[in-house]
């Protein structure tokens, strides 16, 4: 994002007062009054200082078209504020009312096969619906004409999680928008049928009115229309959270505006390095997914959405305090876990730590998901280790503000590469592009050595050791700034399916991986993927799995790293340098995960001088997210691991951490946050 432009949480109580948010979406019209007033004790009690209000309250602010009751939501600004808690106000668009729906059936999206998509959930509304789109500026606008002077309003909240549920829409509106995006990309049909290979198959178009979204058809869609629908369902939304934004900037230009990304696990239809712009501040949603790398999962999540916030101070809208109610098997936090998430997530740039929600709903889909005040109620471990966190925050107070530290090794994120990667018809369907990803960065934590998870399109100069994992689509300029990185002594690491096609999704002729073949001086005639469950051995004792290449060396100045043993190419290279110059570029022809990539990754470090900057014995222990002020560094040290870790040789001021200076050890899923001047 363009750092310039970010503007954070006005506090009511004036700029300048240092502090770390802590809050939670705050539902108050599922409750009656009377709760209210137990609310804002307890809120007080847990050290609350802001919420977020009105998300779903559109069908309550305006209960028919003509009819609106703004009192409980005045009487629930003024409370909060009389409390000292500050409003991240919504602007209640996320989820239309029945009686929208009903009298304008032609905002409910439509699905791939043509079924429309029905209310009685949530968010079933067409990005691209100009109906929806004048129904919510009306209410966005009328909300800002109201609160726009409230003391208590920090910022605006756009909808929420846009894209959640309603990301594609396969409707006619989606198909005029669709054609009016691709007017606008390509000019001239002649050029879209250049670009979308149409004399394949005999799908050249004559008019751009025969062009639509890619449903449901006999075979696979077209590939480049299936990527550039991609790309236009990500751009419709951004375009209605910009619409939200200029009307609440045009009668509140003070108020900073935000929306709630969602920067976690397999979500990937909204390009949010392209949206990270448009907002005043980032905020991001996350929710603690399941299995062996969940923790570093959410590390990794962290991470890239503090460079989307362009290494500036970012807001955790929504995480939970334990359990949800959306995964198979919902399973509850363990003692620590919830306050060992959140301070990740500080460690890695949020200011705010929010969670869905304040008081857990009695009724409605989410009665089982947890909440800050469990059905249990105040007298409860939940409630008692919230407190726990906001004095915890309370303490952290310095931290506010600060910056990322840089860290000596980036991993590239690109979310065409991630869409265009995991399109149908390829040599695999077992690919995965953010799991390749989490790889890396899994075996970066187990090394000890810091990396920043970016988007590819960042300033990527200051960083000795580049990560590009399946960097499928590498359109020339692409190209052109990874040679340029590596000539001015860069070292770049790549792996299979990289460098194949470009923006268009064309194939790079004369071998792959076309565009970066001869930076990394090899050439692959043909793909070899695995079948799943299938394995081959590495002469490095590793086994690889999912995809194998068949390498040729075409410069000398490649070196042989690893060779496979086993399998069709045994006896060839698996994994290659190139040096030239100062730098090198590497290439990974298969998948290790984590623990193959681990015997690798010596190899690269040493290529590209980066160390560890943790003492040998806490290497692979502890995640280590560092924070600075510029004077001081903010090491956040964060027990990975389910036993104690010895942090005796790391000293510092702690700023939180078992029993402070006195233990300098950590227990399972402890934090310790460390002041260190600056070296
Ligand atoms: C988010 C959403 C919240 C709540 C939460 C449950 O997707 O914004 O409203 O549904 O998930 O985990």
């Amino acid at each position: 994002m363009n750092a310039d432009r970010h503007r954070w949480v006005r506090w009511p109580s004036g700029p300048g007062r240092a502090r770390l948010g802590f809050g939670a979406d705050y539902n108050p019209e599922q409750w009656p009054r009377e709760v209210w007033d137990e609310d804002m004790r307890a809120m007080r009690a847990g050290g609350v200082n802001i919420v977020s209000l009105a998300i779903f309250s559109w069908a309550r602010i305006q209960p028919s078209e003509d009819v609106w009751d703004f009192d409980w939501l005045d009487e629930a600004m003024d409370l909060l504020h009389a409390h000292g808690i500050a409003v991240d106000l919504a602007t209640a668009t996320a989820s239309p009312p029945p009686w929208l729906s009903a009298k304008h059936p032609e905002i409910l999206p439509v699905d791939r096969n043509g079924h429309t998509v029905w209310p009685g959930a949530r968010q079933h509304w067409r990005p691209t619906s100009p109906v929806f789109r004048e129904h919510a500026l009306r209410l966005a606008r009328a909300l800002a004409e109201r609160y726009g002077g409230h003391p208590a309003l920090a910022a605006w909240h756009i909808s929420n999680e846009l894209g959640c549920h309603n990301v594609y829409d396969f409707s006619d509106d989606a198909a005029a928008a669709f054609r009016a995006w691709l007017r606008a990309r390509y000019g001239t049909l002649d050029e879209l049928n250049r670009a979308w290979a149409t004399s394949f198959w005999s799908q050249r178009y004559s008019d751009w009115s025969q062009i639509l979204p890619p449903r449901t058809a006999a075979s696979y869609p077209n590939p480049t229309q299936q990527l550039d629908f991609k790309r236009f369902s990500s751009d419709a939304l951004k375009d209605h959270l910009r619409a939200e934004r200029d009307v609440l900037r045009a009668l509140t230009p003070d108020v900073p505006v935000t929306t709630n990304f969602m920067v976690m696990g397999e979500t990937k239809g909204m390009d949010y390095a392209d949206w990270a712009g448009e907002v005043d501040f980032v905020s991001n949603d996350h929710y603690l997914l399941t299995g062996p790398q969940a923790q570093d999962e959410l590390s990794f999540s962290a991470n890239l959405t503090g460079s989307l916030a362009g290494g500036r101070p970012w807001y955790l809208m929504e995480h939970s305090t334990s359990a949800v109610n959306w995964q198979p098997v919902n399973l509850a936090k363990r003692p620590g876990g919830m306050a060992r998430d959140s301070l990740t997530h500080v460690g890695y740039g949020a200011d705010a730590v929010c969670f869905f929600q304040w008081r857990q709903s009695a009724g409605g889909a989410e009665k089982y998901h947890s909440a800050m005040v469990p059905h249990a109620g105040v007298d409860s471990d939940v409630f008692r280790s919230v407190a726990g966190l906001g004095a915890t925050l309370a303490a952290l107070a310095p931290v506010a503000g600060t910056r990322r530290l840089r860290a000596p090794v980036a991993i590239a994120f690109d979310w065409d590469s991630w869409w265009a990667g995991e399109l149908d018809s390829h040599p695999t369907s077992l690919l995965r592009y953010r799991q390749e990803a989490l790889d890396w960065y899994t075996t970066f934590l187990d090394a000890g050595v810091r990396a920043d998870v970016v988007d590819v399109d960042d300033d990527l100069s200051g960083y000795r050791l580049l990560v590009a994992p399946i960097l499928h689509v590498v359109p020339a300029a692409l190209a052109r700034r990874l040679e340029g990185y590596v000539a001015s002594g860069g070292h770049l690491v790549t792996t299979y399916f990289s460098g194949i096609v470009d923006e268009d999704d064309h194939v790079w002729l004369g071998g792959y991986p076309g565009a970066l073949r001869d930076l990394l001086g090899i050439r692959i005639e043909e793909f070899g993927p695995l079948p799943d469950g299938e394995a081959v051995d590495l002469d490095l004792g590793v086994t690889g799995t999912l995809w194998t290449d068949r390498i040729d060396v075409t410069d000398p100045a490649t070196e042989v790293v690893a060779t496979y043993k086993t399998g069709d190419h045994a006896g060839r290279p698996a994994v290659t340098t190139r040096r030239t110059g100062a730098g090198s570029a590497s290439y990974v022809s298969t998948r290790l995960g984590p623990e193959g990539l681990g015997a690798v990754l010596p190899h690269l470090l040493d290529v590209a001088e980066v160390s560890s900057e943790l003492p040998p014995e806490a290497r692979g222990l502890v995640d280590v997210a560092v924070r600075t002020d510029g004077t001081d560094d903010y090491w956040f040290l964060i027990n990975r691991t389910d036993r104690r870790v010895d942090l005796s040789a790391i000293p510092g001021d702690p700023l939180h951490g078992p029993a402070l200076a006195a233990d300098t050890t950590l227990a399972a899923r402890q934090v310790r946050v460390l002041r260190r001047p600056r070296a």
